[in-house]
């Protein structure tokens, strides 16, 4: 019994980084600074709650259909909840695609205009990387367009991924060999200001890192005790908060994945 508990007491202690799964849910977050990205603050009452879209206030298709419950109708060129594929008649095929992920073009009329229906993404029916890269046929897979022809990739996780173009963007590519890709370390942080968290091979945690000023280098933290109501959020990615005396685990909705975070950057370059 000694022993084993020594044994745990030993394989704790060698493993030390500190990991995380959950983002807060906006409603546990109490106080304003850190009630951001989809949360909004009330001061009437003091508390966090999630963002809420009135698509109708939204007045051009870009903004309006960047938003995922919100679609725009070529039709009557206004802005609202989306409410199903082949609903949506549009000019330009491609912004099908825009109006909901089970949405997909049909086939153009005599008009030139493109009905959209539900159905899902293949890769090889795009031409070119414009319209290629990022579309995701499915939560774990995204098309890219590599060597002439777009094709379907696992972006499930790091070590799945077989591209260096595609790993680059948010794990890392070793080239030793055939080459093969894995999930950054905080060592791979080089700035203060990147060491803060890094997503493990599938993505459904993170393990928060730490800068040591004195040696400079960016490292695996062992507790996030040194955190304040300033930065506890923020350096944790939003997986701690401040709970108002000490920096605390979040217990809210967890992470989803790469594939988000591949979308978000397609979206950022697009738009
Ligand atoms: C819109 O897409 C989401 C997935 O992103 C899906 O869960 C939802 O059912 C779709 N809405 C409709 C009405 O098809
Ligand atoms: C990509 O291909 C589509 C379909 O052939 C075409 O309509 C579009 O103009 C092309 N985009 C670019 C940037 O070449
Ligand atoms: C890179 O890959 C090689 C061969 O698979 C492996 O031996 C090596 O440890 C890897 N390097 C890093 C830094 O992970
Ligand atoms: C920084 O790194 C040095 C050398 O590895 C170590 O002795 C020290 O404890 C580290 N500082 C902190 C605050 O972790």
């Amino acid at each position: 019994m000694k022993t084993q508990i020594l044994l745990i007491a030993m394989i704790s202690l060698s493993f030390q980084a500190l990991t995380a799964t959950k983002k807060c849910d906006c409603t546990e977050i109490v106080q304003s600074a850190d009630c951001k990205g989809g949360c909004t603050w009330s001061s009437a009452d003091s508390s966090c709650a999630a963002k809420t879209v009135d698509c109708a206030t939204l007045t051009s298709q870009p903004t309006c259909d960047s938003e995922s419950t919100c679609a725009w109708s070529d039709t009557t060129s206004k802005c609202a909840a989306f409410t199903a594929c082949a609903d949506y008649t549009v000019t330009t095929a491609e912004h099908c695609y825009y109006k909901n992920d089970t949405c997909i073009p049909g086939t153009a009329g005599a008009d030139g205009k493109t009905p959209c229906k539900t159905g899902s993404v293949t890769c090889s029916s795009f031409t070119n990387a414009s319209d290629c890269n990022g579309k995701s046929p499915s939560d774990t897979t995204m098309c890219w367009f590599k060597a002439g022809a777009c094709t379907q990739f696992d972006i499930s996780k790091c070590s799945a991924i077989t591209d260096q173009d595609i790993c680059s963007l948010f794990c890392k590519w070793n080239s030793t060999g055939t080459g093969s890709c894995a999930a950054l370390t905080c060592g791979d942080r080089t700035t203060a200001e990147t060491c803060k968290t890094v997503s493990s091979d599938d993505s459904s945690s993170v393990n928060i890192c730490t800068f040591n000023t004195s040696t400079t280098k960016c490292e695996d933290a062992v507790d996030v005790s040194a955190l304040t109501s300033s930065n506890c959020f923020d350096q944790t990615s939003g997986y701690y908060y401040w709970d108002g005396s000490v920096c605390s685990e979040c217990s809210g909705s967890s992470s989803n994945g790469y594939i988000l975070a591949f979308i978000g950057f397609i979206g950022m370059v697009m738009f």
